[in-house]
């Protein structure tokens, strides 16, 4: 039987991370696939993305109030790089139930962020549904400014609200055999519709991520239900997502809804797709190249094109090598 070769959504970022001239080369390679009658219908794939710095939508309507209360954890009050502007990062993300494109973020509006519950499950002492009031009075919320670093190659830094996931590890009480955790987020085949190319019932929903559970009580990682200062807006993973600046930004699930503690590590929804190019561990790495690129650089989400944004080289664990070298020794 001929074996069709059918482009993979991971196919996109390649825009961001080739130099100008391969990229239209490719891109005009990719026209002639199109041509010959294969389905390449992401307009993305087609066109570079710009950055415009227009009106967005910053702002949630998840329900905690007083955000300006809560601190920024000295610890983590900056880091080596400015801020990046709020409503550029607001208009530049990744949310493929909504869409295999940067600019997701009006189609992300459909997230109904009411009445949102985790559920968290497994192997703990304490099974528990929270609701966000349980998790605000819960768990102290601090604010953390932390790099974030895309496996695409682009990065920002930004000021995340909400509190250490090691916390919650304490509030549930996993069993000794529990050695991995897998969140689980938001997908109803009604509302979250995209990617309509390759066609989303293709791909492995829900999106899910996980950790090894002594990654998970490390000190970095977080639950962001904030951002610069207020709730997550819905293109950011309102109203919970995970944070973990060490590895790259696809480990960071959006809008969880279920955390399972397992004994063996999960499927995941990347590492599903394309194990060879999105690796369970996926830390951040100069080093090691992704398959169809160089990690050595990154760039900062900046105004305009993504190719005049300012580069910088990558760090090791994306600059956190102190808090997290000994879990990989
Ligand atoms: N979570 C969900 N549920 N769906 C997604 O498509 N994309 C991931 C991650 N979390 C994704 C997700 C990827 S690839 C990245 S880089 C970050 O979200 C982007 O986060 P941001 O849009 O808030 O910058």
């Amino acid at each position: 039987m001929a074996r069709v070769h059918i482009p993979k959504p991971w196919n996109i970022p390649e825009r961001e991370v080739t130099p100008e001239a391969d990229f239209i080369n490719r891109r005009r390679f990719l026209t002639g696939i199109a041509g010959a009658g294969l389905s390449i219908a992401g307009a993305s794939l087609l066109g570079c993305e710009s950055n415009s710095e227009s009106k967005t939508p910053t702002k949630s309507d998840a329900n905690f109030t007083n955000f300006e209360s809560f601190e920024r954890n000295p610890n983590f009050a900056k880091v080596d790089r400015p801020l990046t502007d709020e409503a550029l990062a607001a208009k530049y993300n990744n949310f493929y139930e909504f869409g295999g494109t940067k600019s997701i973020w009006k189609k992300a509006q459909a997230l109904p962020t009411e009445n949102w519950k985790v559920e968290v499950s497994g192997m703990v002492q304490n099974p528990r549904t929270y609701d966000l009031d349980d998790i605000g009075k819960k768990f102290p919320l601090e604010e953390r400014v932390y790099r974030f670093r895309c496996v695409e190659a682009w990065a920002m830094v930004v000021p995340w609200t909400g509190f250490p996931m090691r916390l919650l590890i304490e509030d549930v009480q996993p069993a000794s055999a529990a050695k991995f955790v897998r969140f689980t987020t938001y997908y109803n085949r009604k509302i979250t519709k995209g990617p309509f190319w390759p066609p989303a019932s293709r791909l492995p929903w829900p999106y899910t991520e996980g950790l090894r559970i002594d990654e998970m009580a490390n000190e970095l990682a977080f639950f962001a239900v904030g951002i610069y200062g207020h709730a997550l807006p819905k293109q950011h993973g309102a109203p919970i997502r995970e944070v973990v600046p060490w590895k790259y930004g696809f480990k960071g699930a959006k809008s969880i809804v279920k955390i399972e503690f397992i004994d063996k590590q999960p499927a995941t929804f990347w590492n599903t797709l394309q194990p060879t190019e999105y690796d369970f561990e996926a830390n951040v790495n100069p080093n090691k190249p992704h398959p169809r690129w160089s990690q050595a650089t990154e760039r900062m989400i900046g105004p305009g094109r993504a190719s005049s944004w300012e580069r910088r080289p990558t760090l090791l664990y994306n600059g956190y090598a102190e808090y997290v070298k000994h879990l990989y020794a």
